[in-house]
């Protein structure tokens, strides 16, 4: 067996409910002022409403950021560090999507030590130690909240990322009744992103390993298992428990074996067209599984009983390989997303610029299973289209 290291977050803790118990559970961590990164429609929406009341019952004090906003901008984050720095509090808290967790992550850090933002992008340069930090996701999608990886648009359109081990959460909350409300057809996209990190993160090139393996694969199967009663029936709590429990574990998979062609070809309609992440990927998921199949053979095979039915197929099926692109390329039209690019407006006339932006991902298209190139990139929109 190769050598290999596995990281993840310290403490998770799942339950229906489990929101409503912060208050508790940030005082036995001997903390006693929360600084809680959000956004508006999270406030509005009441989310946060049982775990301030045991915030109040636990005497915890806190103070609300809620100015998050997708794809966050660096001065959001730092508006948020300056708060958090002129304020008493001792621990920091992502309540929402993976934006607000990724803000989260790096003010933790920003307001402990004297390090500036711009000298944290990259890999491994964070040089401090953080606040104590917990995160709460309230759509089943990112997997932010086991990530290392904190994402910050620098640009117009440009983002970097921080990613060091110091980003791990000491504590992840997860309660399925937050993602209650979430609109159909934003548990469809969140839902196939997660899918997605987990396909990816099994067939990466780089880092794969047999911790990772095992999530990826419970993660598929939770999910693959869930995701259309997600989508139909909101209210469905196990169904809900499911996706919430299946996008983390997608999220602990991947940050450990990183993505590959499939978000390197949606961060281009992401950043042109401000398409969300979610849909972007599947828009060109089946068409990157097609091209993939060809080198990814025997892992689609490996994956294929777990999502869909493949009777009298060998795991090195052939068949079973060509079952699971099939699966993916009818789960989007079962959720009702969006599955061309036409569909989105996009111009055809825009697709080899998108294919150029794209081969720009190359620390993304180092971990796909079989190379891709300018031409491949060019294609696979074109099929998408
Ligand atoms: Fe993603």
């Amino acid at each position: 067996m190769d050598n290999f290291i596995f990281s993840t977050v310290a403490d998770i803790e799942f339950g229906e409910g489990s929101s409503s118990l912060l208050g508790d559970r940030i005082s036995s961590m001997g903390l006693r002022n929360a600084f809680i990164v959000s956004d508006p429609g999270i406030l509005s929406l009441g989310l946060m409403d049982q775990a301030l009341a045991d915030l109040v019952k636990h005497k915890v004090e806190y103070q609300i950021f809620s100015k998050v906003t997708a794809d966050p901008p660096e001065q959001i984050v730092l508006q948020a560090a300056s708060e958090l720095r002129a304020s008493e509090c001792d621990l920091v808290i992502g309540f929402g999507g993976g934006s607000s967790m990724d803000v989260a992550k790096i003010i933790a850090v920003l307001a402990k030590g004297n390090q500036k933002l711009e000298e944290m992008y990259g890999v491994d340069k964070v040089t401090g130690s953080r606040l104590p930090l917990i995160q709460i996701p309230t759509t089943a999608g990112t997997g932010s909240e086991a990530t290392m990886v904190s994402i910050i648009t620098t640009g117009e359109t440009t983002k970097a990322g921080v990613v060091s081990r110091v980003l791990l959460a000491d504590k992840v909350m997860l309660d399925p009744r937050l993602t209650e409300g979430l609109p159909p057809h934003i548990t469809a996209a969140t839902g196939v992103d997660a899918m997605v990190h987990a396909i990816e993160a099994y067939t990466s090139r780089r880092l794969k390993n047999p911790i990772s393996d095992m999530l990826a694969r419970q993660a598929l199967e939770l999910m693959s298992k869930n995701i259309e009663t997600a989508v139909n029936d909101g209210s469905n709590m196990i169904a809900r428990g499911a996706m919430l429990l299946g996008a983390m574990k997608a999220g602990q998979a991947f940050a450990n074996a990183p993505v590959a062609a499939v978000h390197a070809l949606a961060y281009p309609l992401g950043g042109n067209y401000h398409i969300p992440h979610g849909l972007t990927n599947s828009l060109v998921l089946p068409h990157v599984l097609r091209f993939n199949l060809r080198d990814a053979s025997s892992m689609y095979a490996e994956l294929a009983s777990i999502v869909c039915d493949t009777p009298n197929m060998q795991e090195n099926d052939r068949a079973a390989s060509l079952a699971f692109v099939e699966y993916f390329e009818e789960l989007p039209k079962r959720l009702g997303l969006q599955v061309s690019l036409r569909e989105m407006n996009i111009p055809y006339e825009d697709l080899p610029r998108l294919a150029e932006e794209a081969m720009l991902q190359q620390r993304l298209l180092i971990n796909n299973p079989r190379e891709l190139k300018l031409e491949n990139a060019l294609e696979i929109y074109k099929r998408a289209f």
